[in-house]
């Protein structure tokens, strides 16, 4: 089941759940699913081909179990997870690029150790596969600021399960490691990067003016504190006009459309009902500024 991260009523209700990050071609995650049939499984990925390679899969084979998530991690554990509803969270190989310039994306920063760790159970784990020793390295500084792991470090051999290319690499003689973090306590709490839902963006009504879009495309604007927004083109008709919207809220991006349409003697700016978007504060802020900002007296 891929879960509709938009619409679905957060958070998921589910518990003692078994996660993986990252799971590219799924080989793992249907593994980790046929193995805990009594369990929910749930796959957090965003690259939209490994998505959909596993929905192909999971409906072919039958796994009633996996439940997919296409988004950042970060934000699915913040958005859409209880506290303390996840036994385990599994990465594999999660940063073949372990270059100094990606390291505000890495899967394993102290910010993202935070909120996984927030989401684990008490005794819960991490569990991280690589044949590089120093994103170890690099995650065992991390999650040592939070004061709420304890870790154990192995080479893996041929006894333990392993996928086709791990048995290929080991018999190779290449070496794979397994980083464990076990989580002792409860992190001292912090900030944390988030978003505000609500329940309904409202239109706005114009009356008196006629759209003028070309006042906004191609502008950035910052219109709050971590919150940016860029307006790209617009398509028009008689009674009808879309602009393309970027919204970046904390770092949570959104793309969509804004919509002024034409009724009777006046005019309505809204989201446009075919832009997919989690609901929020700022989508309200947005509405407004066009209404305000994108139309001529
Ligand atoms: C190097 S691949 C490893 C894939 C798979 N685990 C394996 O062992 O073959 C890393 C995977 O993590 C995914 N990924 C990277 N950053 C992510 C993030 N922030 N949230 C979710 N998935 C992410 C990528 O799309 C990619 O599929």
């Amino acid at each position: 089941m891929l879960v509709n991260h938009y619409t679905v009523q957060k958070p998921l209700p589910f518990d003692n759940l078994l996660v993986e990050i990252g799971f590219g071609r799924g080989e793992f995650i249907t593994k980790l699913a046929k193995e805990n049939p009594q369990k929910k499984v749930l796959g957090v990925e965003i690259s939209g081909i490994s998505v959909e390679k596993l929905l192909k899969r999971v409906k072919r084979e039958g796994l009633r179990n996996i439940v997919i998530v296409h988004m950042d991690a970060y934000w699915c554990f913040n958005l859409l997870l209880k506290d303390r509803s996840v036994e385990r969270i599994y990465m594999n190989y999660p940063d073949p690029w372990f270059k100094k310039r990606h390291e505000k994306r890495r899967l394993t920063k102290e910010e993202n150790l935070y909120i996984f760790a927030q989401k684990l159970t008490e005794g819960g784990e991490i569990v991280i596969r690589t044949d590089h020793y120093p994103f170890i390295d690099y995650t065992l500084e991390q999650a040592k600021g939070l004061g709420c792991f304890g870790s154990s470090v192995r080479t893996l051999t041929v006894e333990d399960p392993l996928t086709k290319y791990e048995k290929r690499w080991v018999s190779m003689g290449k070496e794979i490691f397994e980083l464990r973090l076990t989580k002792l306590r409860e992190p001292e709490p912090r900030h944390v990067r988030t978003i505000k839902e609500v329940e309904e963006v409202f239109p706005v009504k114009v009356e008196g003016k006629e759209p003028a879009p070309e006042n906004l495309a191609g502008k950035e604007l910052k219109i709050g504190e971590m919150v940016y927004l860029k307006f790209f083109d617009f398509q028009r008709t008689e009674d009808r006009v879309l602009i393309e919207t970027l919204l970046s809220e904390e770092g949570f991006v959104q793309k969509f459309f804004v919509e002024m349409r034409k009724r009777e003697d006046f005019w309505v700016v809204d989201i446009s009902p075919f832009s997919q978007v989690i609901r929020t504060e700022n989508l309200q802020k947005v509405v407004e500024l066009v209404a305000r900002e994108g139309f001529r007296p």
